[in-house]
């Protein structure tokens, strides 16, 4: 018993100094941004980390200034100092380093970031916290030379308290950030999206009271439409704070006690709510007030369930008009960070006609899901584990679940998410049933108010497609992969296709499509053609209508996207062609098919 505890705490350490409590809805707090120009050293052998015993410098008992975090500048002429950041280029924060510098367009290894700052905080009992949206794919965070954490893991948002730390001048705040791929990471080594690395989303100074709102959970209690439950922790209480929610246009203004760890429970009753749905996405500006702070938010509230083969929607059966999104700025060729980038992508999906989207393979970031709500379009959110992950490895396990933890910690307040998914074609063995069920028994334990699902596996057998994959029996929604007519199946006899699906649960078609380079035109007989594409869609769709409790399709994908694994000269040059627009922002023909598609399921769910 001992044994095996020594052995669990072994296996935790690393975890220990990971990021702290996550502060939630950071855009309505008292921040201060650290986006703009960072200086970078590429350092591929990890000079300034490791001296040449190959001894990380911050495991040593005596500082060595050869450490570039500690930004250390030469006192004297005669001194030796082998780094200066001042004198190194810089990258735009946030964004991806690859489609920034031609030389780092490949480049997988460690860079270092550092950023100078000034800080006076407004009331000296006031706390600091350092916040980022994500850094790809794991960070080591220092400030002033003193080291606040590790944080793995490149889709979700970390922060770390800096009271202590921080001065009112020249802070110097260095972040090593590494993107090596490795095979007990998530995603593991093989994926079929650019590895873009770097200090990828928003970066802020965050001043709190010394008691204040940390997280909050603010929805419909599961499957009862006029009860508003949940919970609200505060940051250091000293016990009995009261903590006052109100949603002024449901007349609701309700004090609560917080007990002695902060936290409140509750449960809030009212029969006029205006159920958020995408005809009309409402959202009502909610307010939790302390004696310290008032936090605002708007929050859409809706019931989804399923019942039988129908999703549910307050109530109602709903056809998922879908399409997957990559987290990339096609035309900009690097990964997508901001409120104009979610703009782009979710104006093209409505004008397909969309009520739905895929966010592939991994938590977007924060602005694409706040805009969902605002416009209407439900949300599948995913975590990266892809493919073949190390299913029987419990570091890759617990790092699958902390990004689960951070995506649905900064997301639970989202009407827009429907679907939380565990998982992409993940190969059927029994530790993969097992890590699965793990991670959908965390999920669970966070958030049960929403559906749960995965990309499932499939196979076909004397021309009949089979879906009874065994971790199907834990989702709410089946969902698949169908790549008729690319990966394999004819075309022509698509719409006539069998199926033996084992759950009478809602079908979700969560990929299905083929590539074509925009511009090249011939037969729907000639592969990468825009006709071979529009015929590959018009067959599918044909199928598809026809599958055993068909509730939704997303189709596989929006947009062309960047991908080291496509390398088919002129047509493909590092894209998978995949798009229904291509990575100029132009329209293919099958665009136009699934629009008439959409329009068509508009009706019938009307
Ligand atoms: C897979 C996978 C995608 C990939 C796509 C493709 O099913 O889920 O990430 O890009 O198919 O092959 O284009």
């Amino acid at each position: 018993m001992l044994k095996s505890l020594l052995i669990k705490i072994v296996f935790l350490l690393p975890f220990i100094g990971l990021s702290q409590d996550l502060l939630i809805n950071t855009g309505n707090r008292n921040t201060t941004t650290l986006n703009g120009t960072w200086h970078y050293i590429v350092d591929p052998y990890e000079t300034g980390y490791y001296n040449y015993r190959y001894e990380a410098f911050d495991q040593l008992e005596k500082d060595d200034l050869a450490a570039f975090y500690f930004n250390y500048h030469p006192s004297s002429k005669i001194e030796r100092v082998e780094s200066d950041f001042d004198k190194s280029p810089t990258l735009l924060v946030p964004g991806d380093w690859n489609s920034q510098e031609d030389k780092l367009f490949y480049y997988e290894g460690t860079i270092w970031y550092k950023r100078s700052f000034d800080y006076q905080l407004s009331n000296t009992s006031n706390r600091l916290f350092l916040y980022f949206g994500a850094i790809n794919y794991k960070a080591e965070v220092y400030l002033n030379g003193k080291k606040l954490g590790v944080h793995e893991g490149g889709f979700t948002p970390f922060n770390f308290e800096v009271t202590s730390v921080v001065k009112p001048k020249d802070n110097y705040l260095v972040v090593k950030v590494d993107n090596k791929r490795f095979k007990d990471a998530v995603p593991t080594l093989n994926t079929d999206w650019w590895n873009y690395g770097g200090i990828t989303r928003d970066v802020k100074l965050i001043e709190e009271s010394s008691t204040f709102i940390q997280d909050y959970k603010i929805q419909l209690k599961k499957d009862v439409k006029n009860t508003i439950a949940g919970f609200i922790k505060l940051n250091n209480a000293t016990g009995n704070e009261k903590v006052t929610i109100s949603i002024p246009e449901l007349k609701i203004n309700q004090s609560f006690s917080a007990d002695s760890n902060g936290n409140v429970q509750f449960e809030l009753k009212s029969k006029k709510i205006n159920y958020w749905s995408p005809s009309s996405p409402k959202l009502y500006d909610v307010y939790i007030k302390t004696a310290h702070q008032t936090l605002k938010d708007e929050i859409g509230f809706r019931t989804i369930k399923t019942d039988g083969p129908d999703i549910l929607l307050n109530g109602k059966s709903i056809f998922l008009r879908g399409i997957c999104i990559h987290e990339e700025n096609a035309m900009r060729g690097g990964r997508a960070y901001s409120e104009a980038d979610a703009l782009v992508s979710l104006t093209w999906a409505k004008e397909l006609g969309c009520n739905y989207v895929r966010l592939a393979h991994y938590p977007h970031n924060e602005h694409i899901v706040k805009l969902a709500d605002k416009m209407g379009i439900m949300v599948w959110e995913e975590i990266p584990v892809y493919w073949t992950v190390n299913f029987s490895n419990e570091k890759t396990l617990n790092n699958a679940k902390n990004q689960l933890a951070e995506a649905i910690t900064r997301d639970k307040n989202r009407a827009s998410i429907i679907i939380w998914s565990m998982a992409n074609e993940t190969p059927i063995s029994e530790p993969r049933n097992t890590f699965l069920k793990e991670l959908i028994q965390h999920t669970k334990s966070m958030d049960a108010t929403r559906l749960i699902s995965a990309a499932l596996e499939k196979h076909n057998k004397d021309g009949v497609n089979i879906v009874d994959d065994e971790i199907g029996k834990y989702m709410d929604i089946v969902a698949f992969n169908q790549y008729t007519g690319w990966y394999g199946g004819s075309l022509e006899d698509a719409p006539e296709a069998k199926w033996s699906i084992k759950y009478n649960k809602p079908v979700v078609i969560s990929e299905f499509g083929g590539g074509a380079l925009q511009g090249l035109h011939g037969t729907i007989k000639e592969r990468w053609t825009e006709e071979y594409q529009e015929y590959l869609y018009q067959q599918n769709l044909k199928m598809i209508e026809r599958i055993p409790n068909i509730r939704g399709t997303s189709p596989w994908i929006l947009n062309d996207f960047r991908s080291p694994k496509r390398v088919l000269p002129v047509i493909q040059d590092g894209w998978n062609r995949k798009g229904l627009i291509s990575n100029n922002g132009i329209k293919k023909k099958a665009f136009f098919t699934v629009k008439e598609f959409y329009k068509k399921m508009q009706q019938q769910y009307k």
